[in-house]
């Protein structure tokens, strides 16, 4: 088991965002979580990945280690990296800067590496622009290394920034709606990436979308929070069918063509 959660909860004054929330996902899994606005998804994110304090009695476990308490910064050091609903690059940077500052995030380049020597890390320095090269066609972006991110459109910039965790070579991504604002053809390419994030780098992956084609068709199991609850949890076809899941869309965002698509068949 890569991550469990067990009565993971968080607060707001009145407000339950995240209330009792038992998770598990195995290893190499691409998870889907999904849920009307508000339901909770984005702060599960800050939970899991130490930005929010859980609340008393919650429990998160990762690769085995109980992380309830960690901060963020030991938390990223287990592996875990993740995107945000608001787009972070660094606009003044270029692409290829913007995924090698994720990977030196990721590489401690302490005194050892100085006593290495100089041509040494000339060496390792190319290898790792070769690499993060790599990423980029990976994630169709190569031809627009040397571009400012602030040259980028919108739907590149969440490419962007999904290579740029990705640079940190993560155990564990946690995608927080990697479609918003990408034209369909631009979601077509997303699909085949994140079908090959699991496939040529074996990474677990959470992916949370309101565009729910994204997740039904990438993931083999797909969790459904509402009102910070957990309230059904299957294959897509099973949640597709759900009649808790279809109550929680009705009248919210069933006026939503996309997700009334997926809902109704
Ligand atoms: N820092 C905060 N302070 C107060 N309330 C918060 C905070 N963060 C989230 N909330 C509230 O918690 C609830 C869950 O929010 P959250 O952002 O987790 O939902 P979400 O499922 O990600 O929604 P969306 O689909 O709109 O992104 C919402 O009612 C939200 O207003
Ligand atoms: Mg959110």
């Amino acid at each position: 088991m890569l991550l469990r959660t067990e009565n993971l909860s968080k607060h707001f004054g009145g407000l339950r965002a995240v209330d009792g929330i038992d998770f598990e996902l195995e290893e190499g899994e691409v998870r889907g979580l999904i849920g009307p606005n508000g339901s909770g998804k984005s702060t599960f994110f800050n939970l899991v990945s130490g930005i929010y304090r859980p609340d008393e009695g919650s429990r998160i476990r990762i690769g085995g280690q109980d992380t309830t308490h960690f901060e963020p910064h030991r938390i990223a050091a287990l592996g875990v990296a993740r995107t945000f609903q608001l787009l972070r690059v660094f606009s003044e940077m270029t692409v290829l800067e913007n995924l090698l500052v994720g990977h030196h995030l990721h590489v401690a380049y302490g005194p050892v590496a100085a006593v290495l020597g100089t041509r040494r890390m000339r060496n390792e320095e190319r290898r790792v622009r070769e690499e993060m090269m790599e990423l980029l066609a990976f994630i169709g972006l190569a031809d627009f290394a040397a571009m400012l991110a602030s040259e980028l459109s919108v739907g590149q910039r969440r490419l962007l920034a999904l290579g740029r965790a990705m640079a940190m070579r993560p155990r564990l991504l946690m995608l927080d709606e990697p479609a918003a604002g990408l034209s369909p053809v631009n979601v077509d390419n997303l699909l085949r990436i994140i079908v090959g994030l699991k496939e040529r780098y074996g990474l677990t992956v959470i992916i949370v979308e309101h565009i729910l084609r994204v997740v039904m068709d990438t993931c083999e199991k797909v969790t459904v929070l509402d009102h910070g609850q957990k309230i059904a949890e299957g294959t897509p076809d099973e949640v597709k069918t759900d009649h808790a899941v279809i109550e929680a869309y009705l009248g919210r965002e069933m006026e939503d063509d996309e997700v009334r698509r997926v809902l109704q068949g």
